[in-house]
């Protein structure tokens, strides 16, 4: 598979300048002061964006975002290189189940499905559970620890690698440095080579991918990969992009967003303090709170997909040849949707976050998502009375993808 057609951009006809904002999508401003941006374009129709040369529309009210990720004859989910988002093509060229539409997506979205199977997911519980409390006690020892680096993030690897994929951990460094090696593909000018060090970690992968299959015909198991595969083969032989496709994708779309959400809920907890106390007097609440806090720190600020065919949203005409941006995060501060939406409610009990997305790619990995931030998160305000800020007047420093919203320096202390 490949996407290497380069489809000729369309002329984009002359806009209203009102419409424009001025504005770095991806930058660290939006980043860190998302909630503020989010509840003004939240209540305003589509608008305009200039990003590398190429016009962006961002559509932020609930009703259109959810009519966007549902209407791909008008807003289409395949990559269309060359249109202005060279800094989202993270694997090569090499496309992914979130790049394709119906009918097409719906074959690959069978495949991975067996990973998500409920009863597959809840087999993981005890286990998520036994690691969210070993590393726990570790970080007691430490007394002081960055959440995201020394603790939910190593958690995910130990999970996603050990837990789900049942990986050895001889194994796990290739995953790692590929994941490390991402955030370098948004450093690279539009058109130019990806980085060596970013090539070497991708091949990596893909080799250890060949072998595996290989492995597995001999030696078949009943374990993720082993339906993945099995999964495949129903329907032809699967090919080493079909696996690497679909391993990376379910690799590291949980890598980061879990680490990134839990830190993201507990530094909202601890900021708000008459809220963490009504949680811990009411554990009931802890389902949700953790809506509630995913609703305000949504870690996706955009979804990309590109405008195939000419609309009007709100008063707003969108043309072939844009790159449209469905802001998940503002949808989530829609106050027709969530009344007074920068007010964090842990009794709201808020409902249709976009958090996960929604129409065919919803993320199927919504239900183990929400139990490993919820074994996270628990473990760490039930288990530790104590929890703070270490330093309460830190700013945070936002990372992640260009249109994702990671934390990455949430320091508690537990003493
Ligand atoms: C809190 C954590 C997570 C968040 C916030 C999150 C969010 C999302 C969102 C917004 C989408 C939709 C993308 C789109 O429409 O373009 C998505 C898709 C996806 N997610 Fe997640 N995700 C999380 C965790 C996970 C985990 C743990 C896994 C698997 C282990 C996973 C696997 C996937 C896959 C495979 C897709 C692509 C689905 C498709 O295109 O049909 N996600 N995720």
């Amino acid at each position: 598979m490949s996407i290497a057609t380069v489809l000729t951009k369309p002329e984009i006809p002359e806009l209203d300048p009102d419409r424009f904002i001025d504005i770095d999508l991806f930058g660290q401003d939006i980043k860190a002061n998302a909630p503020t941006y989010f509840a003004e374009w939240a209540t305003r129709p589509p608008f305009y964006a200039m990003v590398q040369g190429h016009v962006h529309v961002v559509i932020c009210r609930h009703h259109q975002v959810q009519w966007a990720l549902r209407t791909h004859e008008i807003i289409s989910a395949v990559p269309h290189p060359g249109w202005g988002t060279d800094l989202f093509d993270y694997f090569n060229g090499l496309p992914l189940v979130v790049d394709f539409d119906p009918p097409e997506h719906s074959r690959m979205r069978r495949l991975m499905q067996p990973g998500f199977a409920p009863n597959r997911v809840a087999k993981l519980k005890p286990l998520i559970d036994s690691m969210v409390d070993e590393l726990a006690n570790v970080m007691a020892q430490k007394r002081h620890f960055n959440m995201v680096t020394d603790f939910a993030g190593p958690l995910m690897y130990q999970i996603l690698l050990g837990g789900v994929f049942e990986f050895k951990s001889d194994d796990w460094p290739l995953f790692i440095n590929l994941s490390n090696a991402l955030e370098l593909v948004a450093t690279v000018p539009p058109g130019a080579p990806k980085p060596p060090e970013y090539l070497a970690a991708f091949n990596a992968v893909y080799e250890f991918c060949g072998k595996l299959i290989e492995e597995r015909r001999i030696d078949p198991r009943d374990d993720l990969v082993g339906s993945v595969i099995a999964a495949h083969d129903d329907e032809g032989k699967i090919s080493i992009e079909e696996l690497f496709s679909t391993l990376v994708q379910l690799f590291t779309a949980g890598l980061g967003t879990v680490p990134a959400t839990s830190s993201n809920a507990v530094l909202r907890l601890l900021r708000h303090p008459d809220q963490l106390e009504l949680l811990r007097k009411d554990p009931s609440l802890l389902n949700i709170a953790l809506e509630e806090c995913m609703r305000v720190d949504c870690l996706g600020n955009f979804r990309h997909r590109f405008v195939v065919k000419e609309h009007v949203i709100d008063g707003t005409p969108i043309y072939p040849g844009m790159v449209a941006h469905l802001s998940l995060g503002a949808a989530n501060y829609d106050p027709d949707k969530y009344p007074d939406p920068t007010r964090f409610d842990i009794t709201r009990d808020p409902r249709d976050i976009l958090t996960f997305g929604f129409g065919p790619h919803l993320c199927p990995g919504n239900s183990l998502a929400r139990m490993m931030t919820r074994a996270i998160v628990s473990r760490l305000i039930f288990g530790f009375p104590n929890l703070r800020l270490t330093d309460p007047d830190e700013v945070i420093v936002y990372g992640g993808m260009p249109t994702e919203r990671f934390p990455t320096n949430v320091n508690l202390s537990v003493d």
